[in-house]
Order: structure tokens, then C-alpha cells, then sequence
């Protein structure tokens, strides 16, 4: 074959996949068989080889994955990408069709409803109809170019079937079967499975090796036109059918109402028929469909007044409580976990609810035993939401916290002002093991390897009493723990290794003393250099420092007079710990271009990854602010385990709400 019918014969194969694997992906109607499509495509990539001067990136070949990028390119939205305003019952629904028929001044209104897709929103350009840049939503002004990883989405077209420029928007989510799938190979190999599948989606299309998302099954449902020239449209319906034509996956699940009381039996049928799809809905999505009408009722500042997202209310399950389990933190606080019969709420299964404190416990009259209502707080978080009293049979037995801390027996304490009850034994087990994870996590000493359980397992065995004892590990030790081969033992050491260059911040917050969180430690560090000069410190040298109060100076004085402590210093600058610091890199992304710049975020309930003080330090260096409370104001609320009025708030006013991992993945991705 010479050059000239090569290029015709690669022509000819790239229509014929990109047709083939339309009628598959998009259409859902396969028109030949698995074999026939791979065999075309084998004959494609070695075309390619031969020639690959006529290699081009809208070619089907290229969606296996290209070469892992260094970091994502940041993309201009040329047109905003906003987010929807909330609706939650139906009195909701009813004032925003009044509001839209009275901003009409009485004109005829329909509406055009959608599933709320529950994954991620992206935005996909194509100039002359070819492929040329898929983007995620951002902060809707700003996203991050993920083209290469959008790529490998099958139901994206490289090419439509129009030579159009354009800029649509859409939702890509993972089925819920490759979710299942994915997730047990995470298990089976050991590592961390995803919350859910839009936490998986996310994660997904955040690799930087575009490898990784074609393995993910990811698929997308396009549900908005951005820019478009020259192509006249009068309705969204119209604008949904034309992308249809174009190539594009869209939802055949929309509807076109003709009043209210339609777009409420659509909800209504949806609410019930939601679990039947094979992907997550959180919603529905209502959009006045005259695009004239959608001009005249226009924008406020962060969402269109022509639609609004009615959000399901979350699923409630009944399950009976079987026992209530006692855990003590690093601080000694003893915080009551309800233990339920497994149970799946909202897609997952539930074994375990925060309780909180005991006040919480007599508050909703929880009894062993009892049978009780539980939800996920933002679809997230575990927690119980009553006690179906009529149940019971008289067998319920009443919880009383212990007088004594279930780990060391010393007595429990309840300090003034405080709800929690305390072990105050500085040697109780549980406060120390819980103080060894504090320092080896990631904003302290941040040493890869040593999870939870090969903390526990290390203290339990008596190899680790206190931190300076990870700095004596020896491999025969490591290798006798469970699950710990040779090349994680040489890992671990290797970071262990690492971690004693560590500037000196690392250590300070590592240390877990009282009141210093992670700003505070690198203040600290900032200030006196070498942990000698702080050691020394007075109160009154310490207030004079600006942010460090005199609870925090009064917690440091007393922390660094005890000569435990002082021992313990000793001995890990003696095993080659840094205690001096190094100055702080500059984070390489500049406040006002981060997802966080001027955003109020609230932080609630209990994180487990980072510590409140250090996603607070780490969201401030971003440009948030951080306030206390959920307002109208507020743009985003972190709930961390059993958050409790706050979320509910959140939920209420219709704000954005994330678990931890989202916030974990999204601090990563400023990293990198
Ligand atoms: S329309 C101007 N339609 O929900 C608003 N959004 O807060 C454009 N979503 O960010 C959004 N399914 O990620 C629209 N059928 C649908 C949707 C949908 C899911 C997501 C989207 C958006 C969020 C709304």
C-alpha cells in the first residue's frame, strides 16, 4: 500500500470506528460485533505505525491513552460555568414558577426536565466539528484542560457529524456497575475504595495518566450548549435534539412540561424509579425552555434564574442498633459510635454511626437495642436520625458512659464548658497510639506507609511506645506484621528516612500539643528557627508573636517544661531529626488562581485525614476564608463524620457540600 492509499484506507476506518463505536457507546445499539470493531481498530493503530505522519488526535486510536502529563494546564471559560440554585420540597418548586411566570409578565412557560446527573460537570470545545479540548468546571471560570483523559471516554465523539465550533457541557459519571467493579478490585488489592461514583468519576478523570481513566468505563451525558456560532436555536429541547444529532450522548429521560404540576409528576415518578438506573441521579434539573424566555429572566451572580435543581431528600433506613462502642482520641476524648445492623443507604453500606457525645444520646433517647431511623447527611455521613419508640419490647437496654476510660481505667472527666468526657491519663494507650497516627500523618511528619493499622499493630506489639521509637524500627520487626512485604518494609523505611528532613513546622504539629494546629506550628517554627529557642519561650515572649493567644502560649510553655519532653526532643535530634527550619516553599499556584480564592467555606464535624487546624491553614493559603458558621454567604461546606446542625443548614440553603476525600483530592490537586 502506498502512502495515498494508506490515507484513504486510514480515512475510511476512522469513519467507520467513530460510526461503530457511536452506535455503540452513544446509541446503545451495537451494529457489529466486539471482534469486528477491535480487528478494524488493530488495522488502524498499525496503519498509524507505518505512517505516522497521518497520525491526528481526533483519531479513534488515540483513546487507550496517551502519555502522562506533568500537571494540568488551566482553562479560561470563555462563558461561565455556573451551578444551579437549590429547591427541596415542593412549596420550593411552586415559589420558582411563580417567580418565572411573574418575570415573564404572564407569558406562556414550559419546562424542560432532566435527571440531575450525580458525577462531575466538564466542558468539551470542538472547532470544525473535531475534538480539540475537554476541560472540568473549576471554580466556572477557571477549570483544568483534562482532554487527554476525556478522550478515552468513549461516548465522546472525536469528530461530529457537523464541521461546527462549539462548546458544550455535560456531566461525566461512572455506571454504577463499573463502580461495583472497580471498587472490589481496590479491595481485592488492598487499597481504599471510592465513597461513591461520583467520587470515583472525579478521581478518574484527575489522573494525570490518561492510561488510568481509559481503564475507568467512564460516561458522559451532555446536557447544555456554551457557545455555538452560526446554528439558530429556539429552545433547550431543540438544543438537546441537535446535540443528539451531532453525535452526543444526551438523556432520553428529559421531559417537556407544560406546567408545574407536570414537572411535579415527573419528580414524583423519578424519586421512585431513581434506583433502576444504572447511574446516580441526585435530582432533577427544571430549565424554562424558550431560550428567549431563559434571556429575559437572566442571571444573579452565581446561577441562572430560569432553572433550578430539585434535590431528593436523603434516603432514610431503618436498621436496629446493636451496641454502642466507646473510641478515645488523641486528645482522650471519648466519643460514642453507634454500631448498626449492615444496612445500604444510598448506595453503600452502613455498619457504623457517630453518636456524638452522651448528651446526643439522651437528646434522642437512643437505647441498646432499639430500632432507629438512619440517613447519610448530604448522601455522606452515617447518623441517626430517631428511635422508633413504638418499637420497642421492653429488652432496650439504657447506655451510660463509663466512669473510667474503657482503655487505661482511669477516671473519666468532663471538663468545664466542654459536652465530651476525658481520659486525662497522659499514658493512656489509646491517646498515645492515637498521638503516633497524628504523627506520622500527612501534615505532621507525613510518613507514607504507616496507616492505622500498622500503628496499632506496632504499639500493640510494644515495638513503638512513643514517636521517637519510629525512627528505631528494624526490618525483622516490620516484616513480622501482617500484610507487610519486603518491598513495603523498604518503603516505609524509606520514608521514615525522609521524614527526618522535614522542616521544623512538620514536627511541631506532629507533636500534637495542645491548641497548635498546623498555621500555628509554622508560625512557631517561622519564628524561633530552631525548636532550642522555642523550647525556652515565655508566655510572654509567645503572645507577643501575632496569632498565638494565650491559651495556645500558656498550652506551649507547659507542654515544653515537662522533662518527658524535653528527653524526648533530645533523643530525636540523637537519631537525626531536624529540628530547625527550613523556610517553606512558595506553593506554586498563586491565591487568585485557585478553586478556593475568595470562597467561605465552613468547616464541621470530624475530619479524619487532616485536622481541623490544617484544612482551615491549607484552605486560607488558598484564599478562602473560613468562617464558623453556614450562612447564605457561605459557598461551600466541608462535613467531616457526624456533622450535625450545620450540614443540615448547608442542605437547607442549598450549599455545596463535600466529604473530606473531596477536599483531600482537590488539596492534592493544587499539589501537583
Ligand atoms: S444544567 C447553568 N443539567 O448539576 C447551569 N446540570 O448545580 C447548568 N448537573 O454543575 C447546569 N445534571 O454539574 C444541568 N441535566 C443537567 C444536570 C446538571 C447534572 C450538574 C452540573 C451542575 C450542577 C448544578
Amino acid at each position: 500500500m502506498n502512502q495515498v492509499e494508506a490515507e484513504k484506507r486510514i480515512e475510511t476506518l476512522r469513519s467507520l470506528l467513530e460510526e461503530y463505536g457511536h452506535q455503540y457507546y452513544v446509541l446503545d445499539n451495537p451494529v457489529v460485533s466486539d471482534a469486528e470493531y477491535d480487528r478494524l481498530m488493530q488495522e488502524l493503530i498499525s496503519l498509524e505505525k507505518q505512517y505516522p505522519d497521518l497520525v491526528t488526535d481526533d483519531s479513534p486510536s488515540m483513546r487507550v491513552g496517551g502519555k502522562p502529563l506533568p500537571h494540568f494546564e488551566k482553562v479560561q471559560h470563555e462563558v461561565p460555568m455556573l451551578s444551579l440554585s437549590n429547591a427541596f420540597n415542593e412549596q420550593e418548586l411552586r415559589d420558582f414558577d411563580r417567580r418565572i411566570r411573574q418575570g415573564l409578565e404572564k407569558d406562556h412557560v414550559s419546562y424542560s426536565c432532566e435527571l440531575k446527573i450525580d458525577g462531575l460537570a466538564v466542558s468539551l470545545t470542538y472547532e470544525k466539528g473535531k475534538f480539540v479540548r475537554g476541560a472540568t468546571r473549576g471554580d466556572g471560570t477557571i477549570g483544568e484542560d483534562i482532554t487527554n483523559n476525556l478522550k478515552t471516554v468513549r461516548s465522546i465523539p472525536m469528530r461530529l457529524k457537523e464541521t461546527v465550533d462549539l462548546e458544550v457541557r455535560g456531566e461525566a459519571f461512572m455506571p454504577k456497575a463499573s463502580f461495583e467493579s472497580l471498587n472490589s478490585a481496590k479491595k481485592e488489592a488492598g487499597e481504599e475504595p471510592f465513597a461513591n461514583p461520583r467520587n470515583a468519576a472525579a478521581g478518574s478523570l484527575r489522573q494525570l495518566d490518561p492510561k488510568i481513566a481509559a481503564k475507568r468505563n467512564l460516561d458522559i451525558f451532555l446536557y447544555a450548549i456554551g457557545q455555538i456560532k452560526e446554528v439558530k436555536i429556539d429552545s433547550h429541547t431543540e438544543a438537546l435534539n441537535y446535540l443528539s444529532k451531532l453525535g452526543f450522548k444526551t438523556n432520553r429521560e428529559q421531559k417537556h412540561c407544560g406546567s408545574i404540576e407536570e414537572v411535579l409528576d415527573y419528580i414524583q415518578s423519578w424519586q421512585e424509579k431513581r434506583a433502576d438506573l444504572n447511574y446516580d441521579i441526585d435530582g432533577i434539573v427544571i430549565k424554562v425552555d424558550v431560550l428567549k424566555q431563559q434571556e429575559r429572566l437572566g442571571f444573579t451572580a452565581k446561577s441562572p434564574r430560569w432553572a433550578i435543581a430539585y434535590k431528593f431528600p436523603a434516603e432514610e433506613v431503618i436498621t436496629k442498633l446493636e451496641g454502642i462502642e466507646l473510641s478515645i482520641g488523641r486528645t482522650g476524648v471519648v466519643t460514642p459510635t453507634a454500631l448498626l445492623s449492615p444496612v445500604t443507604v444510598a448506595g453503600t453500606v452502613v455498619k457504623r454511626a457517630s453518636l456524638h457525645n452522651e448528651d446526643l444520646i439522651r437528646q434522642k433517647d437512643i437505647k441498646i437495642g432499639d430500632t432507629v431511623v438512619i440517613k447519610k447527611a448530604g448522601d455522606i455521613i452515617p447518623e441517626v436520625v430517631n428511635v422508633l419508640t413504638d418499637q420497642r419490647t421492653g429488652e432496650e437496654i439504657e447506655f451510660t458512659m463509663p466512669t473510667n476510660c474503657p482503655e487505661c481505667e482511669s477516671d473519666l472527666v468532663r471538663l468545664e464548658g466542654e459536652v465530651a468526657l476525658r481520659c486525662i491519663n497522659p499514658k493512656c494507650p489509646a491517646q498515645i497510639r492515637e498521638g503516633l497516627i497524628h504523627f506520622v500523618s500527612r501534615n505532621a511528619m507525613n510518613i507514607d506507609g504507616l496507616g492505622e493499622k500498622v500503628i496499632a499493630q506496632l504499639f500493640d506489639k510494644g515495638l513503638v511506645r512513643d514517636v521517637a521509637d519510629l525512627y528505631q524500627l528494624n526490618r525483622e520487626d516490620l516484616l513480622n506484621l501482617e500484610r507487610m512485604g519486603e518491598k513495603s518494609v523498604d518503603n516505609l523505611l524509606n520514608a521514615v528516612e525522609a521524614s527526618k528532613e522535614n522542616s521544623l513546622e512538620r514536627l511541631l504539629f506532629g507533636l500534637g500539643i495542645r491548641f497548635v494546629g498546623a498555621k500555628a506550628a509554622k508560625t512557631l517554627a517561622a519564628h524561633f528557627e530552631i525548636i532550642d529557642e522555642l523550647q525556652k519561650a515565655t508566655e510572654e515572649e509567645l503572645t507577643a508573636i501575632n496569632e498565638i493567644g494565650e491559651k495556645m502560649a500558656n498550652s506551649i510553655v507547659r507542654y515544653f517544661s515537662k522533662p518527658e519532653v524535653t528527653q524526648l526532643i533530645t533523643e530525636l535530634q540523637r537519631l537525626g531529626v531536624n529540628t530547625s527550619y527550613k523556610g517553606v516553599k512558595r506553593a506554586e499556584q498563586t491565591v487568585t488562581d485557585s478553586f478556593f480564592a475568595d470562597k467561605t467555606v465552613v468547616l464541621t464535624g470530624k475530619l479524619e485525614q487532616l485536622t481541623r487546624e490544617e484544612a482551615k491553614t491549607k484552605l486560607e493559603e488558598l484564599g478562602a476564608k473560613v468562617t464558623g458558621s453556614v450562612s447564605k454567604n457561605t459557598d461551600l461546606v466541608i462535613a467531616g463524620e457526624a456533622a450535625g446542625s450545620k450540614l443540615d443548614k448547608a442542605e437547607k440553603l442549598g450549599i455545596e457540600v463535600w466529604d473530606e476525600q473531596r477536599l483531600v483530592d482537590e488539596f492534592k490537586n493544587v499539589e501537583q
